[in-house]
């Protein structure tokens, strides 16, 4: 899926740098990849978390799934090799939001642990941060915000994560919110904890 194909291609490094921009910004461009099942409230933290960060001059952006899968992705379904593929395109994207010296955010359910990992590898050592948005199974099925889960159920909907699809949940993301045990307020302020306390911003 991710073969090189073009040839005669170089890359141009211009005079600009990543530092550069980082300084010019006052903060430091990062991937913040907030993975969990529908429902858990990755795009809801991550919102609140641009919220946060916007109030305090930084400046962020959210990549949503649901969002991204109307444009930029709009050719790619929920077969493993289509999530694959949509993790990997969202991991180069935040990687160029990073270099920019944006504070890239991505609310992606992304159930593969390997594909995550390559995300990861993708960004600077130690400016990748897993935000791991735990919830119950049955936690996020009574919140079916969007009524999926009672179509998953009714087999309805096929291949769909948590029920007939599966999550690896991470084993060493950097955060790990519960949002059924913590209010919205509270989470938010986890991840600009983590944030402070690396000097990221
Ligand atoms: S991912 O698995 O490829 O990372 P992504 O986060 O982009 O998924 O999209 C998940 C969203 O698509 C869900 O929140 C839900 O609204 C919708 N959706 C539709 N079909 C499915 C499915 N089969 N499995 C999971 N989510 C689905």
């Amino acid at each position: 899926m991710s073969i090189q194909k073009a040839t005669n291609i170089t890359w141009h490094q211009g005079a600009v740098t990543n530092q550069d921009r980082e300084r010019l910004l006052g903060q430091k461009g990062i991937v913040i990849w907030f993975t969990g099942l529908s429902g858990s409230g990755k795009s809801t933290l991550a919102h609140a978390v641009e919220e946060k960060l916007f109030e305090k001059g930084h400046i962020s952006y959210v990549l949503d799934g649901d969002n991204i899968r109307h444009g930029l992705n709009k050719n790619l379904g929920f077969s493993p090799e289509d999530r694959e593929e949509n993790i990997r395109r969202i991991g180069e994207v935040s990687k160029l939001f990073a270099d920019a010296g944006v504070i890239a955010m991505t609310a992606f359910i992304s159930p593969y642990r390997a594909d995550r990992d390559k995300a990861r590898e993708l960004v600077q050592n130690g400016r990748f941060i897993e935000v791991f948005v735990k919830v119950p199974l049955d936690v996020a099925e009574s919140r079916d915000p969007k009524g999926l889960y009672k179509k998953a159920r009714a087999g309805e909907i096929k291949e769909f994560t948590g029920i007939d699809a599966p999550y690896d949940e991470p084993l060493n993301a950097e955060i790990t919110v519960d949002t059924s045990r913590y209010s919205l307020e509270e989470s938010a302020d986890m991840v600009l904890d983590f944030l402070r306390n690396k000097n990221f911003i």
